[in-house]
């Protein structure tokens, strides 16, 4: 186990944005930097042993913290995916996040995401990224502080562990938004790639993606990801709750439902270089989104990779889209002085 850091490149504002390289006893990297408390890259082994970055991401900050550019690898917050009319209420007191895209608020707004985090704690085998962020940010209320550990073991699992605490009682929904590309070669897209859900449902959306409130059976739709099989085998079937040319971009509604018990969420299995990896969770949703919004051509990532349309899937962890307006979406407020926490475990091995 080593960790190391290094220079990854400047923000406008001056401020440097650090890597920080976590290596385990098989060789698997983690690299995760200051920007967005994000992944920059993890590389895991194919079923030779042979080592490869299984993330999209960019050579440049400025990539990073283009929305248009999908959030790659970045921590999301306070509140990841979809706040219908950019507004929520907490014990009648209503309270207006920015309207980002169209007329709600998509990932809270795009702070936690696109600023550098400072550094908490560095150990041999994990990093911690802190940032604070001041009552009414972005509209959110309490003066919040989030903490986001990585920890690399050496099975090969990158453990994400959030915590945060707030002095007023306020909505915490923290993902990760990296894209997997378990092939290592980022000129293929994920639709070889087997995929298993263990939910049995997904939230229902309108035209703009919106969770209606209703939860609609996957069974006999495209959306039946409950057997692994090939995410290319129905992504371009028609569906109303999919738009046509993206496909999916929907959450899920994970099996288990016990806030702070962790269960396992997903797996991705890519059969050509054997990498599989499982997603374990103690939150109650996951947003699988196969990159269906990303630019068709173009290879700005990583050393001229691929950042294009559907290179990567997305597997966020999350409390359902505006649970926060949706009374019976399950949901966990944070109460002021006490700790929020929730981990997700991003299991790694071969098949
Ligand atoms: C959303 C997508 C969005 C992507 C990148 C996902 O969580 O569901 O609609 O394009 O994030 O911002």
């Amino acid at each position: 186990m080593s960790i190391s850091k290094s220079y990854f490149d400047t923000l406008e504002n001056g401020e440097d944005v650090e890597i920080y390289k976590i290596t385990n006893k098989n060789g698997a990297v983690a690299e995760l930097m200051t920007l967005g408390a994000g992944i920059h890259a993890l590389k895991a082994p194919d079923r030779n042993g042979e080592l490869a970055d299984v993330v999209l991401g960019f050579d440049k900050a400025k990539h990073y913290i283009n929305p248009d550019f999908g959030y790659q690898g970045l921590s999301v917050g306070r509140f990841a995916n979809r706040i219908r009319d950019a507004r929520f209420s907490i014990d009648g007191v209503e309270y207006h996040t920015p309207a980002n895209q169209g007329t709600w608020t998509l990932h809270g707004g795009g702070r936690f995401s696109f600023t550098n985090w400072d550094i908490k704690r560095i150990s041999e085998q994990s990093v911690t990224f802190t940032r604070f962020s001041p009552d009414m940010e972005d509209g959110f209320p309490g003066n919040l502080r989030m903490d986001i550990q990585y920890t690399l073991t050496d099975d090969n699992t990158l453990r994400i562990e959030y915590t945060a605490k707030s002095d007023k009682k306020t909505v915490v929904n923290p993902t990760n938004h990296a894209y997997f590309n378990l092939s290592g070669d980022k000129s293929k897209t994920i639709e070889e790639h087997y995929l298993q859900i263990n939910a049995d449902k997904f939230t229902e959306t309108d035209s703009s993606q919106l969770p209606t409130g209703e939860l609609t059976e996957v069974r006999g739709t495209m959306m039946d990801f409950t057997e692994l099989h090939k995410i290319g085998d129905r992504i371009n079937e028609p569906f109303r709750a999919v738009l046509g040319d993206v496909g999916y971009d929907n959450n899920y509604c994970l099996r288990n439902t016990e806030f702070g018990k962790m269960a396992q969420a997903a797996i991705l299995y890519d059969k050509e270089s054997g990498r599989q990896l499982e997603v374990w969770t103690d939150l109650p949703g996951i947003q699988l989104y196969c990159g269906g919004w990303l630019e068709k051509t173009g290879s700005i990532g990583k050393n001229g990779s691929y950042v294009t349309y559907r290179r990567g899937v997305a597997l966020e962890t999350q409390f359902y889209p505006d649970s926060l307006n949706i009374p019976d979406f399950p949901f966990t407020y944070t109460m002021p002085n006490e700790e929020f926490k929730t981990v997700t475990e991003l299991r790694f091995s071969v098949k």
